[in-house]
């Protein structure tokens, strides 16, 4: 394979390159055509909570720029604690071959977390179930708290934001919809309006990585749409690298280019909603696949191809 321009290679995926072709390059170094083309990297991932608790298990992964990845799994398969993992926020087993990479950037490599790990976190946008907003502050305030990485201190601390800056919070706001609540306390909005808040804050922030779980978890059906939506908006229009975790099947299937299972730790499945059968989703969900179901087809074995995909979305 011939290199070129950096204009060529926006299409490039790392895994197809030859040695000597990344070496016959001139224009192109290897870090460069790595951030262009592969945001995560995992390899050989573990994690132990105790001698009997392997939460994660062997775990190679990679995630290309501007995919859109759901992550999905029963109840305590390690959905979460992958997340937390990419972000560095919690170490993988000492002395194991674990390295998590993010944007070639190495985030923990056997199980010690890198010395430059905050400016590595400012390039990864974190959603929580919960929002994590500061309640007593306005709206706009908690969307300006995604540039705290890029700003003094002593700004930070004392809320002092410069007009662009203050432009670029309100754009965001604009982008998600709820431009009009920016003066109000964060306290004062619908769950589905703080979780676009929080949204708007990853975005000032301008992460290329952005990791959410379970974003839509205590949301109703029409606002987790919005949220969903909004993600997807985001992955298109700014080309940032979206991985979310997701109890609902539906959603992931509608919304989600690529479906990533997790079973007791393991990827299981990896692949586009069209070759998630209800026999792999028996085979992720185990004893919890019937409540993905509506109560009237709760029993799997009367699931017939026509509905097989009627989900309870609520
Ligand atoms: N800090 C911790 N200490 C001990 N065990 C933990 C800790 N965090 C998670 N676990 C355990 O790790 C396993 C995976 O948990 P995790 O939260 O990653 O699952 P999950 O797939 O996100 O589940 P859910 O869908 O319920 O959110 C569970 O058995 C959980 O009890
Ligand atoms: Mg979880």
């Amino acid at each position: 394979m011939a290199l070129g321009r950096k204009d060529d290679l926006t299409s490039l995926n790392i895994r197809t390159c030859k040695e000597g072709d990344i070496k016959n390059c001139e224009t192109v170094t290897h870090s460069e055509i790595y951030k262009m083309t592969n945001t995560l990297k995992i390899r050989g991932l573990n994690k132990h909570y105790s001698l009997n608790k392997h939460v994660l298990r062997d775990i190679d992964l990679d995630i290309d720029s501007g995919e859109m990845v759901a992550l999905i799994g029963a109840s305590g398969s390690g959905k979460s604690t992958l997340l937390r993992l990419i972000a560095g926020l919690v170490a993988a087993d000492s002395h194991s071959e674990s390295l998590i990479e993010v944007q070639g950037q190495c985030v923990q490599k056997g199980g010690t977390i890198s010395s430059k790990i905050r400016s590595i976190r400012s390039n990864i946008g974190f959603i929580f179930q919960q929002f994590n907003l500061v309640d007593r502050l306005s709206v706009a305030t908690n969307v300006l708290v995604g540039l705290l990485h890029a700003i003094p201190l002593w700004r930070g601390l004392f809320h002092y934001f410069l007009p662009h800056e203050k432009n670029k919070a309100l754009e965001s706001l604009r982008r998600v919809g709820i431009d009009e609540c920016h003066a109000q306390r964060a306290s004062t909005l619908s769950g589905g309006q703080q979780q676009r808040a929080a949204i708007a804050r990853a975005m000032v922030q301008g992460a290329g990585l952005l990791l959410a779980d379970e974003p839509i978890a205590s949301l109703d059906p029409e606002s987790s749409r919005k949220v969903l939506e909004i993600l997807s908006k985001i992955n298109r229009e700014d080309g940032c690298t979206v991985l979310v975790s997701l109890h609902q099947v539906d959603f992931a299937k509608r919304y989600f280019k690529r479906i990533i299972g997790l079973r007791e730790g393991s990827i299981v499945f990896d692949g586009s909603a069209a070759e998630l059968t209800v026999d792999l989703l028996k085979k992720l969900y185990g004893s919890q696949a019937n409540e993905l179901f509506e109560p009237e087809i709760q029993d799997l074995t009367l699931i017939s191809p026509a509905n097989e995909w009627h989900f309870n979305i609520a």
